[in-house]
């Protein structure tokens, strides 16, 4: 069961001291949402109100995530919403290269426990697991089909709250997931119609 083996990773990651950031954390943020979720949101850190309640995406940034969701009608408890650490880094800097190594193995598991169709990359920080060397001012918005699972980049709501001109992006974006999800739903169905037999297969040509 998924939700059980989300459980026993949290119940790790609460006791984790993998890197520095444990030693200022209120709570650690191990991720929330449905455990069976088609789409799987990865951002970058927990900041001070995240720290505080042990929920990602709470503070300012979730609610304009909230809004986004809304605009497409999708529900927060549908999906799973988590980030690359899962640690508040101090004053909220950005997270580390080796902070995001440490805590590498535990979103590893949560990818292969829900096993998402579509991955959201949530800022620059879980777009770089993707596409190491790719800007996201230019790869926003353009999913890219892996294994039949499709990881689309988006902006991370915080630069659309310092500067409002992303926001028109952003919706853009967030709009354009629709497609993206039936576009990994065709996929998968092709693969499926595929493995089904034929229902009047071709007879075997007579020898004579
Ligand atoms: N920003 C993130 O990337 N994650 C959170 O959980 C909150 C803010």
């Amino acid at each position: 069961m998924n939700e059980t083996g989300l459980n026993e990773l949290a119940t790790q990651i609460s006791g984790c001291q993998r890197c520095s950031l444990h030693t200022g954390r209120t709570k650690t943020v191990p991720g929330a949402g449905n455990p069976n979720a088609e789409i799987m949101f990865i951002g970058e850190a927990p900041g001070q109100r995240e720290d505080d309640l042990g929920i990602p995406f709470v503070g300012r940034s979730g609610e304009y995530l909230n809004y986004l969701l809304n605009l497409i009608q999708l529900e927060r408890q549908s999906v799973f919403i988590t980030n690359v650490v899962k640690c508040r880094p101090p004053a909220n800097r950005d997270p580390e290269a080796e902070e995001i190594e440490a805590c590498r193995i535990y979103l590893d598991q949560q990818i292969d426990i829900i096993n998402p169709s579509v991955i959201v990359t949530v800022g620059r920080f879980s777009m770089a697991r993707y596409f190491p060397k790719a800007k996201i001012t230019q790869i926003h918005g353009q999913a890219k089909f892996v294994d039949k699972r499709a990881i689309y980049p988006i902006y991370h709501p915080a630069a659309a709250l310092r500067n409002p001109a992303l926001r028109r992006d952003m919706e853009a974006d967030i709009k354009r997931l629709l497609e993206v999800i039936a576009q990994v739903k065709r996929l998968r169905n092709v693969e499926i119609t595929s493995n089904i037999p034929d229902k009047d297969p071709p007879q075997q040509m007579a020898l004579f």
